[in-house]
């Protein structure tokens, strides 16, 4: 079977999940998984750029896990900064566009200056955006979003009866981008955990045994593959999609 260009979701979000348990299956330590996980970033990077995905969201770091023992925060955070460093060249000859979302305030300073660095360097790639979570909870998001909203409407620049669903969307951190399509959870879990809540209102599911570590081009392009064979409703019924599409 064939990827059929015409129908290449948009935007698809990917939680990078089970590089602790590869690791451990290999009798090594949970941060050689994180090591070996960024192969599989790039691997992803590559594929969704070769088919013409538009937003490729990574869940990279999320606000629970500075709960992890620091060793393993410290070494996530070294892994970022010099993965940006080395993807720096490939994203410009690829022209993408690095974005970020989450309380970047609360990083290292080193991966903030990093990353302010390639968001700067890369603003003006046009072939797809390649937009990292960084501690980053989509509960945290809504609450920023709502004190954004509600400042606004202390300050009468916005009245209680003009929020809206595209009010809404344009305070999240994701307000430049399109809803999620289609997301992809690695490692056989099937949560969402605090991801995206409110983009993925009508994105299409997709979890694989796969630990992440492990995940290729192959694996990307199969759940690609997977998303084509489903028939997006949006809260219609069939025919009226097959109308729409006439
Ligand atoms: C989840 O596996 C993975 C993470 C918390 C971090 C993902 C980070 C990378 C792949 C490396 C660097 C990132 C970039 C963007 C260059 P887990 O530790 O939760 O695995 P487990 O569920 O098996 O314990």
């Amino acid at each position: 079977m064939q990827i059929d260009p015409l129908k290449i979701p948009n935007h698809v979000a990917v939680i990078m999940d089970g590089n602790g348990r590869w690791a451990k299956q290999k009798g090594m330590a949970r941060v050689f998984g994180h090591k070996n996980g960024v192969k599989a970033v790039r691997e992803v990077i590559e594929a969704a750029r070769e088919i013409g995905v538009k937003v490729l969201t990574l869940y990279a770091f999320s606000t629970e896990n500075w709960n992890r023992p620091k060793k393993e925060v410290d070494i996530l955070m070294s892994l970022l900064v010099n993965s940006l460093k080395d993807e720096l060249k490939g994203l410009q000859e690829n022209n993408i566009k690095l974005q970020t979302i989450g309380q970047i305030q609360n990083l290292p300073k080193k991966a903030q200056r990093e990353l302010q660095e390639v968001t700067h360097l890369t603003q003006n790639n046009t072939a797809m955006v390649l937009n990292l979570a960084l501690s980053y909870g989509a509960r945290e998001e809504i609450v920023n979003t709502i004190k954004n909203i509600s400042k606004k409407v202390v300050n009468k620049q916005l009245s209680i009866e003009e929020i809206n669903e595209n009010i809404i969307n344009n305070h999240l951190y994701t307000f430049t981008l399109p809803d999620v399509d289609f997301l992809i959870r690695t490692s056989g879990e099937k949560r969402i955990s605090n991801f995206l809540l409110w983009q993925i209102a009508y994105a299409e599911l997709y979890f694989t045994n796969v630990l992440w570590p492990d995940f290729r081009k192959e694996d990307f392009f199969k759940a690609i593959l997977n998303y084509q064979q489903r028939e997006r409703r949006f809260g219609k019924i069939s025919e009226q999609i097959e109308n729409d599409n006439e």
